[in-house]
């Protein structure tokens, strides 16, 4: 199984050693990541690509590099991972003693500036929602953003995932999304 996603545009791939000059690229720029987490030097980003590789035990979630579809030019990343609620980084690890470590799996995504205005992150959003409720066993996706990341909100709220009001993530308090695997089949229905 190779956990490749496509899109119109986009092709979303298991994100891999190969990628580690984008992974740099993005976190190494304060404009992406404003609204993520601190600006990281290239050396840093470069020490935690296995980790930025990891899966999940079946391998559906983890991290995927993203590129367009006609140019293979690669655009961002996104992720299905454990959402963390008193730890200040993405959980990495899936399982701690063979049981699952949190409930909520979220939905995330970091473009380049390049790429922004263009419905890139909804594209990306929708797929991996898609690809959840199809191709594993997760009955609830979820989010988190900045207070202030409205073009975030406005990605995760076109993507069919509803507001669920301030939620425990990251040791803060934030703003939360989901969507069910029930609501969405009942959107996909409609
Ligand atoms: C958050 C982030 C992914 C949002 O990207 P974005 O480009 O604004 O979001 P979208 O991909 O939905 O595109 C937005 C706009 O593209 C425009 N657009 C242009 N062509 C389009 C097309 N073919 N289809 C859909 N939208 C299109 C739309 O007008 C849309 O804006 P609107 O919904 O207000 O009308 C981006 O700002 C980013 O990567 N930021 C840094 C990392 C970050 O903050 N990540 C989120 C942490 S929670």
């Amino acid at each position: 199984m190779t956990f490749e996603l496509h899109t119109e545009r986009l092709v979303l791939r298991p994100f891999s050693e190969g990628d580690v000059d984008l992974a740099i690229e993005l976190r190494t720029d304060p404009v992406v990541m404003k609204y993520i987490a601190e600006v990281s030097t290239p050396e840093h980003v470069a020490s935690r690509i296995s980790v930025f590789c990891r899966r999940s035990e079946d391998g559906s979630m983890g991290m995927w590099s993203v590129a367009l579809k006609d140019t293979g030019e690669p655009i961002g990343t996104s992720i299905l991972l454990p959402l963390p609620e008193e730890e200040s980084d993405t959980r990495w690890d899936f399982h701690e003693n063979g049981k699952r470590v949190n409930e909520d799996v979220e939905v995330g995504y970091i473009l380049k500036p390049s790429a922004w205005g263009q419905g890139f992150a909804t594209e990306i959003t929708r797929r991996l929602v898609r690809y959840a409720f199809e191709e594993t066993p997760l009955t609830k996706v979820a989010a988190v953003t900045y207070p202030d990341n409205g073009p975030s909100q406005n990605v995760l709220r076109k993507s069919g995932l509803i507001d669920t009001g301030t939620r425990r993530a990251y040791c803060m308090d934030l703003p939360g999304f989901a969507i069910t695997k029930t609501q969405w089949r009942a959107a996909q229905a409609a």
